[in-house]
């Protein structure tokens, strides 16, 4: 089998999906790999490097797909210059690897099926015990949760931490985190470190041990309904208990300087949280951060991708924050990538037993058809 890692070409996408210490693991367990020129370039990792791990380095993307039994890339397939489409570049009946979102592009996965592809979603891999080190999105979305801490640092016109001076002492200011999942409890973790005052919320009740366990204050309301779906993730919640949280977050949110929004729910779908009037009843020179722009934002005002301003108030909606710290984002996306292939790798081959619950939930393309549910349903509502 020869895995094909080619240079990703979506704008603004550093990071590549192979790093060559995977490179070495894969040749060693007897996987030969190809990987384009100038892929991990982004990324600060030369060809040469690459070569030393052991890869055969192709010269064009058309020379690399051409070979490929399993792709393995970060952004989904996209069309290129010339208008040449990755997923056309592939080989009829290969199998593909990265993080598709495929409720999101339902255009490409119909691309995928048409031409046979097997393709596999990270993102919809099942939140498991064993799927853990397979998981991109955990560790793309701890990324996301530190640098948006970051950002807001940024644009925060005061400091973060307390500091005494010989002119006197300004105050710590105050981070509130919404929504302490993966992103979320790294939010609150890094700005701990950075010296505010945090406190962060979220709907399902056994988060609230996580976010003491990292520092921060639980606020919260009692849910007259639990809001748990199970596997880690959120329902959304009841039209009572949503009056009851904006109520408790009217007055909370008028008294913090920066707020991070992460909150999600089933994985793809942001709750919108803080609406337009919050907004305006918040003290100018508060900066949002809204780490849900990509699901459409937790915020009423959010501009997925821009900044807007309103009343004083900083509504920040970065897109693809793990692309802004490439190095390390490549390193852990690459190590979850080989984790899965190499969970499969059994005799010198693949094995696709798609009753594995692996892969069973990552299959989203098979044998000329879409077969994951959600991305079927998402087609047959789209034109
Ligand atoms: P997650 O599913 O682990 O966490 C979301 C949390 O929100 C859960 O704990 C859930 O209980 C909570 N939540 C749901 N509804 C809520 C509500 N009404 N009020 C309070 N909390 C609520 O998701 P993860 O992996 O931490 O990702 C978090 C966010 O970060 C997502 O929106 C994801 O798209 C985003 N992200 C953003 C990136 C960027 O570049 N902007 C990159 C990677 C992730």
């Amino acid at each position: 089998m020869k895995v094909a890692v080619p240079k990703e070409i979506a704008a603004g996408e550093l990071r590549v999906a192979l790093v060559p210490e995977s490179v070495k693991k894969m040749v060693k367990a007897g996987i030969a790999v190809a990987v384009e020129s100038g892929a991990g370039a982004a990324s600060f990792l030369p060809d040469a490097e690459y070569k030393d791990a052991g890869a055969e380095i192709i010269s064009d993307a058309a020379g690399l797909f051409a070979q490929g039994d399993f792709v393995l890339k970060v952004q989904p397939p996209t069309a290129g210059a010339g208008g040449r489409h990755e997923a056309d570049l592939m080989r009829e009946g290969a199998m593909l690897l990265g993080s598709l979102y495929p409720t999101r592009h339902v255009e490409i996965m119909r691309k995928l099926a048409a031409r046979r592809v097997t393709a596999f979603s990270t993102d919809c891999i099942p939140r498991t015990t064993r799927a853990q080190a397979m998981d991109t999105l955990s560790s793309m979305a701890n990324i996301a949760g530190y640098k948006g801490v970051l950002l807001a640092a940024e644009a925060l016109p005061r400091y973060l931490p307390m500091f005494m001076t010989a002119a006197g002492t300004t105050f710590a200011a105050k981070v509130f985190v919404i929504g302490a999942g993966v992103a979320g409890l790294q939010a609150i973790a890094t700005a701990k470190r950075l010296g505010a005052q945090v406190t962060a919320t979220d709907v399902r009740p056994e988060v609230k041990e996580q976010i003491q366990s990292v520092g921060a204050k639980y606020i919260g309301i009692e849910l007259a309904q639990s809001a748990s779906a199970g596997g880690g993730y959120a329902a959304e919640l009841s039209e009572e208990d949503k009056k009851r949280q904006r109520e408790l977050l009217v007055e909370h949110c008028g008294t913090v300087d920066v707020i991070v929004t992460t909150a999600l729910i089933g994985g793809v779908f942001a709750p919108k949280i803080i609406t337009a009037d919050m907004v305006r009843k918040m003290r100018p020179s508060t900066v949002i951060v809204d780490l849900a722009a990509e699901g459409g934002g937790n915020c009423e005002l959010t501009k997925p991708g821009q900044t807007v301003v309103e009343n004083g108030v900083t509504i920040l909606a970065p897109l693809n924050l793990p692309s802004t710290v490439p190095q390390h984002a490549s390193v852990l996306f690459s190590r979850n990538l080989t984790h899965f292939v190499l969970a499969f790798w059994k005799d010198g081959k693949f094995n696709l037993d798609l009753s594995d619950e692996i892969l069973k939930g990552a299959v989203i393309t098979h044998n000329g058809e879409i077969v994951h549910a959600k991305t079927k349903e998402a087609a047959g509502r789209a034109p």
